[in-house]
This record gives structure tokens, sequence and C-alpha cells, in this order.
């Protein structure tokens, strides 16, 4: 039996025969030589056809293949630094091939396409090298946000998609029917996680959240896959103590296991080796000053940053930055006022460097009843919705926190990709939702 191989393990099998299962990206050749670039799934490797020793029935065969043809193919694996590949090094010298299908014409040939092209030819875009590169690191990085949470005490709390009410504000919620009754689709999963750290202390939810943002960036999505941990009796300070400890697993744990991937994608991946703790932790009001002394002398204190604000703060820095202590009107309800200065909440946000902005938000969560109902009062919240998540304040209120990091956004900053666009299999924009 000769054994079906994937070319991730290829080297384990120098010198044997075995069948590889992939697709055509790539055929040249000249006279009784042809060699095919064969996607495997884990891999890419060349495969060299030599007419003399697989006949010319078979090397016609293979002369046929076009882009994307299926095939199996029966060869010896042999070492050669120099074959192309991925991880390369090796090629199969072909015995056999068996052709699964003779591909039509495909839509994206070897060449420059526009982005709307691309993305209306999203399902097949996907098969090539960048996108596999890139998608391979955000299952990484989904993995090792997983294993570092898992390995430091948190417990997974999957929290409703469903939702009665809003986390995030009521201008960017996608709505739905629940039998008659308004439902929105969740904007994040924080709220429920209060109720869960009175069982667990520690907890964090991961999903896929919605956000109807009518702004069309390189930083939006509609839909997004958000992890947020929530701790009991975490303050602000053990917080951002966290947040570098994890950022810093992710990216280094990324680098260790994917340096084919980051080349092919052209990563400087001196930009991320310096991710590592501390990372520096700015004022709002500081960032402000910044701002004011860097080229944006108009910019009023008690706004948020827009994408220009948080792309100079970033580049003064070689690795993320936390600003803290935000406007407390600028953020959203729950976030727990400085008490000798409640014009501020304890709050705060990480922003990547080299311009890639806000990937974590976070704060300490107001904990008393009175204080929290007061403010969803004044953020026109309709306080029935809201009655259970009070209740967590009457039965045994303690001092709290947590953060979110939006997975698209690291991901495209751990990759240096130029839009969002490209960090989710099936992104969806402002302006589309096929395929
Ligand atoms: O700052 P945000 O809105 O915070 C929350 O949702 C809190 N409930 C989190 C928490 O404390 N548990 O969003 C958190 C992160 C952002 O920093 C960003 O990385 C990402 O989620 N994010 C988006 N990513 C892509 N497209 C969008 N429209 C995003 N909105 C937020
Ligand atoms: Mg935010």
């Amino acid at each position: 039996m000769i054994p079906t191989v994937s070319v991730a393990e290829i080297a384990q099998y120098e010198g044997q025969e075995v069948k590889v299962h992939g697709w055509v990206t790539h055929k040249t050749g000249k006279g009784k030589l042809l060699f095919l670039r064969i996607r495997e799934g884990s891999g890419f490797i060349q495969a060299v056809i030599f007419r003399p020793n697989v006949g010319d029935e078979r090397f016609a065969k293979a002369k046929s293949l076009t882009q994307e043809s299926s095939v199996i193919l029966v060869g010896k694996v042999k070492k050669d630094q120099r074959a192309p590949g991925i991880p390369g090094g090796y090629e199969i010298d072909v015995s056999d091939i068996e052709v699964l299908q003779i591909a039509e014409p495909f839509p994206i040939a070897p060449k420059a396409h526009g982005v709307d092209f691309l993305l209306d030819q999203r399902h097949l875009w996907l098969r090539s090298r960048r996108q596999w590169a890139i998608l391979r690191i955000r299952a990484t990085v989904i993995r090792e946000i997983r294993n570092w949470l898992d390995d430091n005490g948190f417990v997974l709390m999957d929290t409703p998609i469903l939702t009665p009410s809003a986390a995030e504000g009521t201008t960017t919620l996608f709505e739905t029917d629940f039998h008659g009754t308004p439902a929105y689709l969740t904007q994040s999963g924080q709220l429920y996680n209060e109720a869960n750290i009175f069982v667990f202390g520690k907890v964090y939810c991961f999903g896929p959240t919605f956000r109807a943002e009518k702004s069309k960036t390189r930083r939006h999505l509609q839909e997004f896959w958000m992890v947020e941990p929530e701790i009991a009796f975490a303050s602000l300070e053990d917080l951002l103590e966290i947040e570098e400890q994890f950022v810093s697993h992710v990216v280094q744990s990324v680098l260790q296991k994917h340096p084919q991937e980051l080349e092919l994608i052209e990563r400087d991946v001196n930009k991320l080796e310096s991710v590592v703790p501390p990372f520096p932790r700015i004022s709002y009001d500081e960032a402000v000053r910044m701002l004011h002394a860097g080229g944006f002398p108009d910019f009023a204190w008690g706004g948020d940053f827009g994408a220009p604000h948080e792309t100079y703060l970033t580049e003064q820095f070689d690795r993320p930055v936390f600003v803290h202590h935000f406007p407390t009107e600028a953020k959203a309800f729950y976030m727990e006022p400085e008490p000798e200065r409640p014009e501020v909440c304890r709050s705060a946000d990480l922003l990547a460097p080299e311009g890639y902005g806000e990937i974590i938000g976070g704060s300490e969560r107001m904990s008393d009843p009175e204080k929290l109902l007061a403010a969803i009062r004044k953020h026109n919240l309709p306080e029935e919705a809201y009655d259970w998540y009070l209740d967590l304040r009457r039965y045994g209120s303690v001092p709290h926190g947590g953060f979110g990091l939006g997975v698209e956004r690291t991901l495209a900053w751990i990759c240096g990709l130029p839009h969002v666009r490209e960090t989710i299999p099936y992104p969806r924009l402002l302006d589309r939702f096929y395929p």
C-alpha cells in the first residue's frame, strides 16, 4: 500500500513512494519535462514529470492539466534544497497520475486583480497562497487565545447571540424578530460574563459579534470575532497586566509557529519581536497633549480618537500602547468613573503599533446599583431590559472588570495587512455580504 501523505509531513517520507492529493496551481515545462506546483491543503509542493519515466499517455494527461485541476499523484519523495514550495526542499518525482477533474478556466489567474473582483470571488480567492497563509495564522491566533486563557484559570462561557438589549450603544444594533419581540444580534457577551464571574471568578466568551457600523473603513466589519475575558475583583491595573501578557503570548506564538507564512506575506517580523511586556501606558490627558504637540492642535478634550489620531499615537512606540482614563462621556454606560475625578473613567484601550489602532477595549465596571441605574437612565436605555444586569449589583456586588479583543484587527496588525477584509474567510462589510 502506498501511503497518502500531507505535504507538511513530506520530509518523513524522503526516498519513499507516496500519494499526494491536491490541485494544480502552476504548470511549466519544456520537452520531456513538466513541472507542476501542487496545493495540497497543508502546504505546496513541486511535482516533476519526466516523459521517459511515465510514458506518453500519462505525460499527455499531465500536459492537459489546467490551473485548479484536481489530481492524485504517485511518486517518490526527493530531497532538493532548491525545490520551491511550503515547507519546500522536497519534490515528487512522479510515476503515476490520476486526474479527478480538469478545471474550467479559473477566474483568478496568477496576476493582479482588483479588490472588488476578488471579494466577489472570495470563495475562490481563498485558494491563493496569501489567503492560505493569513487564515492559517488566524487559526493559530484563535488557538493561542484559548490556550492562554485556559492555562491561566479562565473558564469558557458561551454567551447568547440573540439578545434583548444593547451592550455597546443602540446605534449599531442589527435587529431581528424573536417571535414577535424585537431581538438584537449580540454586540458583546460582556454583560452576561459579568453574571458568570459570580460563579467562576474568571471567565471568557469567544464568538461572533455584530455591529451595524455605518462606517466603511479598513478597520470595521459588520460581523467580527471577539474574545472577552471578565474577572471578579480585578482593578484597571490588574487588567492591563493581564492584557500585555495575553497579547504578547499570542504574537510570540505566531512568530514561533509561522515563519514561512509570515515570510510569504512579507511581514517585517522585527516589528513583532519587540512585542513583549511591559507595554507603555499613557493617560488620555497625556495622549491629548501628544496630539496637540504632534500636528493635531485642534483635537478637543472629550472626544474619542479617530484613525489618524490613533495612528499618530502608536507611531511613537515600538509596541502596543495603553491609553487609559478616557472621558466618561465618550465611553459605554457601564464603565466605572474615577472616584476623585468622575469626568474620566477607569477604562483603557490597547492601540496596536504601525497605525493599526484599537485592538482591545476594556474597563472596570460600575459596581454600585444606584450609580449604574442612573447611568442606564442617562443613556436612555430601556430600564426593564437591564433589570437582570442590575441584580448583579444587588447580590454580592464586587469590583470587577474585563476587556474585549477583536480577532480581525489583531490579525491585520500581526500580518501587516492594509485592511481587515482579508482577515476573515467571508468578510461582512457595509456594502457586501456575498458570497
Ligand atoms: O471597544 P469595544 O466596542 O468593546 C466592547 O465590546 C466591550 N464589551 C469589550 C469588553 O470589555 N468585554 O470592542 C472591543 C474590540 C475593539 O477593540 C476592536 O478590536 C473590536 O472589538 N471591534 C471591531 N472589530 C472589527 N470591526 C468592528 N466593527 C469592531 N468593533 C469593535
Ligand atoms: Mg472600543
